[in-house]
Protein backbone atom coordinates (compact mmCIF):
# COMPACT_ATOMS: atom_id res chain seq x y z
CA UNK A 1 0.00 0.00 0.00
CA UNK A 2 1.11 3.37 -0.89
CA UNK A 3 0.44 6.31 0.71
CA UNK A 4 0.87 10.49 0.51
CA UNK A 5 2.56 12.63 3.34
CA UNK A 6 3.68 16.51 3.06
CA UNK A 7 6.92 16.60 2.73
CA UNK A 8 6.99 20.68 2.99
CA UNK A 9 4.85 23.60 3.44
CA UNK A 10 5.53 27.12 2.07
CA UNK A 11 3.54 30.33 2.07
CA UNK A 12 3.70 33.89 0.67
CA UNK A 13 2.37 37.57 1.71
CA UNK A 14 2.13 40.31 -0.95
CA UNK A 15 4.65 43.43 1.23
CA UNK A 16 1.58 46.26 1.50
CA UNK A 17 -0.49 45.73 4.47
CA UNK A 18 -3.59 47.50 4.91
CA UNK A 19 -5.22 48.04 8.47
CA UNK A 20 -8.71 48.43 9.90
CA UNK A 21 -7.37 51.80 10.74
CA UNK A 22 -6.57 52.33 7.00
CA UNK A 23 -10.21 51.00 5.72
CA UNK A 24 -11.96 53.43 8.04
CA UNK A 25 -10.16 56.47 6.39
CA UNK A 26 -11.94 54.25 2.76
CA UNK A 27 -15.37 53.37 4.36
CA UNK A 28 -18.07 53.82 6.43
CA UNK A 29 -16.66 51.49 9.05
CA UNK A 30 -14.58 51.49 12.00
CA UNK A 31 -11.69 48.65 13.70
CA UNK A 32 -13.83 47.95 16.88
CA UNK A 33 -16.69 46.38 14.46
CA UNK A 34 -14.08 44.96 12.27
CA UNK A 35 -12.38 43.39 15.17
CA UNK A 36 -15.55 42.18 16.73
CA UNK A 37 -17.62 40.58 14.15
CA UNK A 38 -14.62 38.66 12.02
CA UNK A 39 -11.47 39.01 14.35
CA UNK A 40 -9.58 40.54 11.35
CA UNK A 41 -7.34 43.23 12.37
CA UNK A 42 -5.16 44.03 9.01
CA UNK A 43 -4.86 41.45 5.73
CA UNK A 44 -1.96 41.81 2.95
CA UNK A 45 -2.97 43.46 -0.40
CA UNK A 46 -1.02 42.58 -3.48
CA UNK A 47 0.83 45.15 -5.64
CA UNK A 48 0.04 46.85 -8.47
CA UNK A 49 0.32 44.36 -11.20
CA UNK A 50 1.41 41.52 -8.99
CA UNK A 51 -0.95 38.17 -9.83
CA UNK A 52 -2.43 35.14 -8.44
CA UNK A 53 0.75 33.23 -10.32
CA UNK A 54 2.97 35.47 -8.57
CA UNK A 55 2.21 35.21 -5.37
CA UNK A 56 1.75 31.16 -5.44
CA UNK A 57 5.29 31.07 -7.06
CA UNK A 58 6.62 32.52 -4.11
CA UNK A 59 4.60 30.13 -1.57
CA UNK A 60 5.67 26.68 -3.88
CA UNK A 61 9.67 27.55 -3.94
CA UNK A 62 9.60 28.75 -0.35
CA UNK A 63 8.14 24.88 -0.23
CA UNK A 64 10.38 23.38 -2.61
CA UNK A 65 13.46 24.73 -0.71
CA UNK A 66 12.33 23.32 2.82
CA UNK A 67 11.86 19.94 1.26
CA UNK A 68 15.31 20.19 -0.07
CA UNK A 69 13.64 19.45 -3.90
CA UNK A 70 14.27 21.45 -7.17
CA UNK A 71 11.41 22.84 -9.40
CA UNK A 72 12.21 20.14 -11.72
CA UNK A 73 11.66 17.30 -8.99
CA UNK A 74 7.71 17.88 -8.95
CA UNK A 75 5.81 16.03 -11.55
CA UNK A 76 2.11 17.41 -10.57
CA UNK A 77 0.52 20.99 -10.04
CA UNK A 78 -2.96 21.01 -8.62
CA UNK A 79 -3.54 25.00 -8.27
CA UNK A 80 -6.72 25.97 -5.83
CA UNK A 81 -7.68 29.24 -6.74
CA UNK A 82 -10.77 31.61 -7.51
CA UNK A 83 -9.11 34.66 -8.54
CA UNK A 84 -6.73 33.00 -11.81
CA UNK A 85 -4.56 35.32 -13.74
CA UNK A 86 -6.51 34.13 -16.83
CA UNK A 87 -9.83 32.56 -17.80
CA UNK A 88 -7.22 29.89 -19.43
CA UNK A 89 -4.68 29.23 -19.55
CA UNK A 90 -5.54 27.78 -15.63
CA UNK A 91 -2.81 29.06 -13.13
CA UNK A 92 -1.27 25.69 -13.21
CA UNK A 93 -0.01 25.77 -16.21
CA UNK A 94 0.78 28.73 -15.63
CA UNK A 95 2.91 28.54 -12.84
CA UNK A 96 4.68 25.35 -14.42
CA UNK A 97 6.13 27.12 -17.05
CA UNK A 98 7.95 29.28 -14.46
CA UNK A 99 8.61 26.32 -12.35
CA UNK A 100 10.06 24.96 -16.02
CA UNK A 101 8.67 21.33 -15.10
CA UNK A 102 7.41 21.47 -18.63
CA UNK A 103 5.18 18.34 -19.61
CA UNK A 104 4.01 17.79 -15.95
CA UNK A 105 0.09 17.77 -15.75
CA UNK A 106 -1.25 20.91 -14.22
CA UNK A 107 -4.51 22.06 -13.37
CA UNK A 108 -6.27 24.27 -11.51
CA UNK A 109 -9.96 23.77 -9.39
CA UNK A 110 -12.14 26.57 -8.70
CA UNK A 111 -14.16 25.74 -5.43
CA UNK A 112 -13.34 29.03 -3.67
CA UNK A 113 -12.48 28.51 -0.23
CA UNK A 114 -11.97 25.10 -0.32
CA UNK A 115 -10.14 25.34 -3.53
CA UNK A 116 -7.58 24.02 -1.79
CA UNK A 117 -9.58 21.02 0.00
CA UNK A 118 -10.19 19.70 -3.08
CA UNK A 119 -6.43 20.77 -4.81
CA UNK A 120 -5.12 18.68 -1.82
CA UNK A 121 -7.39 15.61 -2.01
CA UNK A 122 -6.78 15.08 -5.75
CA UNK A 123 -3.00 15.20 -5.14
CA UNK A 124 -3.03 12.82 -2.78
CA UNK A 125 -5.00 10.27 -5.06
CA UNK A 126 -2.73 10.92 -7.49
CA UNK A 127 0.35 9.62 -5.20
CA UNK A 128 -1.26 6.98 -3.57
CA UNK A 129 -2.29 5.28 -7.36
CA UNK A 130 1.62 5.45 -8.27
CA UNK A 131 0.65 8.30 -11.10
CA UNK A 132 3.03 11.12 -9.11
CA UNK A 133 5.93 11.15 -6.87
CA UNK A 134 6.07 15.01 -6.22
CA UNK A 135 2.98 16.51 -6.34
CA UNK A 136 2.15 20.78 -5.84
CA UNK A 137 -1.59 21.15 -3.56
CA UNK A 138 -2.07 24.95 -3.90
CA UNK A 139 -4.24 27.60 -2.80
CA UNK A 140 -3.50 31.21 -3.95
CA UNK A 141 -5.74 34.25 -4.18
CA UNK A 142 -5.78 37.98 -4.98
CA UNK A 143 -9.40 38.70 -3.80
CA UNK A 144 -8.61 42.05 -3.45
CA UNK A 145 -8.88 41.94 -7.42
CA UNK A 146 -12.77 41.36 -7.04
CA UNK A 147 -13.35 43.24 -3.95
CA UNK A 148 -16.11 46.40 -4.61
CA UNK A 149 -13.98 48.59 -2.37
CA UNK A 150 -16.73 50.52 -1.57
CA UNK A 151 -18.85 48.02 -0.68
CA UNK A 152 -18.35 47.80 3.64
CA UNK A 153 -20.26 44.27 4.00
CA UNK A 154 -17.25 43.01 1.79
CA UNK A 155 -14.22 45.14 1.77
CA UNK A 156 -13.28 44.42 5.37
CA UNK A 157 -12.77 40.83 4.67
CA UNK A 158 -10.90 39.37 1.85
CA UNK A 159 -7.61 39.57 1.15
CA UNK A 160 -4.49 38.16 -0.40
CA UNK A 161 -1.99 35.77 -0.29
CA UNK A 162 -0.75 32.25 -0.93
CA UNK A 163 0.37 29.08 -0.04
CA UNK A 164 1.57 25.44 -0.86
CA UNK A 165 2.07 21.94 -0.35
CA UNK A 166 4.48 19.35 -1.51
CA UNK A 167 3.46 15.83 -1.32
CA UNK A 168 5.59 12.89 -1.84
CA UNK A 169 5.13 8.93 -1.62
CA UNK A 170 5.01 7.44 1.85
CA UNK A 171 5.50 4.28 3.62
CA UNK A 172 3.13 5.15 6.55
CA UNK A 173 -0.07 7.48 5.63
CA UNK A 174 0.59 11.26 6.12
CA UNK A 175 -2.69 11.82 4.80
CA UNK A 176 -5.17 10.29 6.57
CA UNK A 177 -8.26 10.67 4.78
CA UNK A 178 -10.14 13.89 2.78
CA UNK A 179 -13.52 14.42 1.85
CA UNK A 180 -15.18 16.94 -0.17
CA UNK A 181 -18.22 17.72 -0.40
CA UNK A 182 -21.24 20.32 -2.46
CA UNK A 183 -23.69 21.83 -2.33
CA UNK A 184 -25.22 24.46 -5.81
CA UNK A 185 -28.34 24.71 -4.27
CA UNK A 186 -26.97 28.05 -1.86
CA UNK A 187 -24.63 29.18 -5.24
CA UNK A 188 -26.78 32.60 -4.94
CA UNK A 189 -26.09 33.30 -1.32
CA UNK A 190 -22.19 33.52 -2.19
CA UNK A 191 -20.49 34.48 -5.54
CA UNK A 192 -18.70 36.81 -7.69
CA UNK A 193 -19.52 37.04 -11.62
CA UNK A 194 -17.11 38.41 -14.49
CA UNK A 195 -17.85 34.44 -16.15
CA UNK A 196 -19.93 34.32 -19.31
CA UNK A 197 -23.12 34.72 -17.12
CA UNK A 198 -23.67 38.54 -17.84
CA UNK A 199 -26.89 38.88 -15.66
CA UNK A 200 -24.54 38.71 -12.89
CA UNK A 201 -22.59 42.05 -11.15
CA UNK A 202 -19.65 41.97 -13.19
CA UNK A 203 -16.49 40.39 -10.54
CA UNK A 204 -17.23 41.89 -7.04
CA UNK A 205 -18.03 39.51 -4.44
CA UNK A 206 -21.72 39.04 -3.59
CA UNK A 207 -22.48 37.77 -0.10
CA UNK A 208 -25.42 36.95 2.29
CA UNK A 209 -23.07 37.15 5.33
CA UNK A 210 -25.52 35.92 7.90
CA UNK A 211 -27.17 32.93 6.07
CA UNK A 212 -23.52 31.84 5.20
CA UNK A 213 -22.19 32.29 8.61
CA UNK A 214 -25.11 29.89 10.28
CA UNK A 215 -24.68 27.53 7.44
CA UNK A 216 -20.44 27.59 7.92
CA UNK A 217 -21.10 26.54 11.19
CA UNK A 218 -23.56 23.66 11.18
CA UNK A 219 -21.77 22.36 8.42
CA UNK A 220 -18.52 22.62 9.64
CA UNK A 221 -18.86 20.87 12.55
CA UNK A 222 -20.89 18.06 10.58
CA UNK A 223 -17.45 17.86 8.22
CA UNK A 224 -15.18 17.79 11.62
CA UNK A 225 -17.66 14.94 12.61
CA UNK A 226 -17.23 12.77 9.39
CA UNK A 227 -13.41 13.14 9.34
CA UNK A 228 -13.04 11.89 12.95
CA UNK A 229 -15.91 9.30 12.78
CA UNK A 230 -14.33 7.92 9.54
CA UNK A 231 -11.04 8.10 11.60
CA UNK A 232 -12.55 6.31 14.70
CA UNK A 233 -11.12 9.51 16.58
CA UNK A 234 -12.34 11.92 18.93
CA UNK A 235 -11.43 15.63 19.39
CA UNK A 236 -9.44 15.15 21.77
CA UNK A 237 -7.25 13.14 20.00
CA UNK A 238 -6.29 16.21 17.64
CA UNK A 239 -2.87 18.40 17.85
CA UNK A 240 -4.24 20.79 16.00
CA UNK A 241 -7.23 22.17 14.12
CA UNK A 242 -6.40 24.07 10.93
CA UNK A 243 -9.71 26.02 9.85
CA UNK A 244 -10.43 28.15 6.77
CA UNK A 245 -9.61 31.69 8.55
CA UNK A 246 -12.66 33.61 7.02
CA UNK A 247 -13.90 35.06 10.40
CA UNK A 248 -13.02 34.58 14.16
CA UNK A 249 -16.43 33.37 15.47
CA UNK A 250 -16.82 30.94 12.82
CA UNK A 251 -13.42 29.34 14.14
CA UNK A 252 -14.86 29.65 17.94
CA UNK A 253 -18.19 28.73 17.44
CA UNK A 254 -16.64 25.33 15.52
CA UNK A 255 -14.14 25.16 18.80
CA UNK A 256 -16.41 25.31 21.09
CA UNK A 257 -19.23 22.41 19.81
CA UNK A 258 -15.91 20.07 19.17
CA UNK A 259 -15.16 21.04 22.83
CA UNK A 260 -11.72 21.64 21.54
CA UNK A 261 -10.09 24.43 23.31
CA UNK A 262 -8.36 27.56 21.10
CA UNK A 263 -4.72 26.89 22.18
CA UNK A 264 -5.27 23.90 19.98
CA UNK A 265 -6.62 25.73 17.22
CA UNK A 266 -4.00 28.07 14.58
CA UNK A 267 -5.56 31.44 13.98
CA UNK A 268 -4.07 33.72 11.18
CA UNK A 269 -7.21 34.94 10.43
CA UNK A 270 -6.29 38.79 12.52
CA UNK A 271 -3.56 39.20 10.58
CA UNK A 272 -4.18 37.76 7.29
CA UNK A 273 -8.17 38.34 6.68
CA UNK A 274 -10.28 35.71 4.13
CA UNK A 275 -7.57 34.55 1.45
CA UNK A 276 -10.33 32.11 0.20
CA UNK A 277 -8.13 28.80 -1.16
CA UNK A 278 -5.19 30.66 -0.13
CA UNK A 279 -6.15 30.73 4.04
CA UNK A 280 -5.95 26.66 4.88
CA UNK A 281 -2.23 26.08 3.55
CA UNK A 282 -0.85 29.55 4.81
CA UNK A 283 -2.53 28.99 8.24
CA UNK A 284 -0.39 25.27 8.23
CA UNK A 285 2.49 26.87 7.00
CA UNK A 286 2.60 29.60 9.60
CA UNK A 287 2.13 26.77 12.66
CA UNK A 288 5.06 24.66 10.76
CA UNK A 289 7.27 27.61 10.56
CA UNK A 290 6.47 29.23 13.95
CA UNK A 291 7.09 25.29 15.45
CA UNK A 292 3.63 25.16 17.20
CA UNK A 293 3.27 22.41 14.87
CA UNK A 294 5.77 19.32 14.83
CA UNK A 295 6.46 16.13 13.21
CA UNK A 296 3.89 13.61 13.82
CA UNK A 297 0.88 16.10 15.13
CA UNK A 298 -2.37 15.00 14.08
CA UNK A 299 -4.16 17.71 12.22
CA UNK A 300 -7.60 18.19 10.90
CA UNK A 301 -7.54 21.06 8.11
CA UNK A 302 -11.21 22.26 6.49
CA UNK A 303 -12.78 24.90 4.56
CA UNK A 304 -15.91 26.00 3.46
CA UNK A 305 -17.06 28.46 1.06
CA UNK A 306 -19.01 29.45 -2.01
CA UNK A 307 -20.76 27.04 -4.06
CA UNK A 308 -20.92 25.91 -1.23
CA UNK A 309 -17.94 23.76 -1.14
CA UNK A 310 -16.64 22.36 1.71
CA UNK A 311 -13.91 19.96 3.13
CA UNK A 312 -11.96 18.27 5.59
CA UNK A 313 -8.41 16.34 5.24
CA UNK A 314 -6.93 14.76 8.64
CA UNK A 315 -3.41 14.37 8.55
CA UNK A 316 -0.47 12.89 10.50
CA UNK A 317 2.21 15.81 9.54
N1 LIG B 1 -18.65 48.27 9.20
C1 LIG B 1 -19.67 48.74 9.96
N2 LIG B 1 -20.94 48.26 9.87
C2 LIG B 1 -21.16 47.28 8.98
C3 LIG B 1 -20.15 46.76 8.18
C4 LIG B 1 -18.86 47.29 8.30
N3 LIG B 1 -17.82 46.86 7.59
N4 LIG B 1 -20.68 45.79 7.39
C5 LIG B 1 -21.97 45.69 7.71
N5 LIG B 1 -22.27 46.60 8.68
C6 LIG B 1 -23.56 46.84 9.34
C7 LIG B 1 -24.73 46.35 8.54
O1 LIG B 1 -25.14 47.32 7.60
C8 LIG B 1 -25.76 46.12 9.61
O2 LIG B 1 -26.32 47.36 9.96
P1 LIG B 1 -27.88 47.49 10.31
O3 LIG B 1 -28.09 46.62 11.53
O4 LIG B 1 -28.06 48.95 10.56
O5 LIG B 1 -28.61 46.96 9.11
C9 LIG B 1 -24.95 45.65 10.81
O6 LIG B 1 -23.59 46.07 10.54
C10 LIG B 1 -24.97 44.15 11.02
O7 LIG B 1 -24.71 43.48 9.77
P2 LIG B 1 -24.69 41.93 9.66
O8 LIG B 1 -24.44 41.55 8.23
O9 LIG B 1 -25.91 41.37 10.32
O10 LIG B 1 -23.39 41.56 10.54
P3 LIG B 1 -22.89 40.16 11.00
O11 LIG B 1 -22.76 40.12 12.45
O12 LIG B 1 -23.62 39.02 10.33
O13 LIG B 1 -21.40 40.13 10.41
C11 LIG B 1 -20.15 39.17 8.57
C12 LIG B 1 -21.20 40.21 9.00
C13 LIG B 1 -18.86 39.49 9.27
C14 LIG B 1 -19.99 39.26 7.07
C15 LIG B 1 -20.63 37.76 8.99
O14 LIG B 1 -21.95 37.55 8.58
C16 LIG B 1 -19.78 36.65 8.39
O15 LIG B 1 -18.63 36.48 8.74
N6 LIG B 1 -20.36 35.82 7.50
C17 LIG B 1 -19.68 34.63 6.95
C18 LIG B 1 -18.57 34.94 6.00
C19 LIG B 1 -17.98 33.66 5.54
O16 LIG B 1 -17.61 32.80 6.32
N7 LIG B 1 -17.92 33.42 4.26
C20 LIG B 1 -17.55 32.07 3.80
C21 LIG B 1 -16.30 31.95 3.20
S1 LIG B 1 -15.96 33.23 2.02
C22 LIG B 1 -15.75 32.52 0.50
O17 LIG B 1 -16.09 31.42 0.22
C23 LIG B 1 -15.17 33.39 -0.61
Amino acid sequence: MRYSRIAATGSYLPAKVLTNFDLEKMLSTSDEWIRERTGIERRHIAADGQTTVDLAEHAVRAALDAAGCKPEDVDLIVFGTTTPDLLFPNCGVLLQARLGCRGVPAFSVETACSGFMYALSIADKFVRAGEAKRALAIGAETLSRITDWTDRSTAVLFADGAGAVLLEPAEAPGILSTHLHADGAYSNLLYSGGGTDLSKPRRAITMTGNDVFKIAVNTLCKSIEEALVANGLQATALDWLVPHQANLRIIQATARRLDLPMERVITTVQDHGNTSAASVPLALDVGVRSGKIRRGDLILLEAFGGGFTWGSALIRY
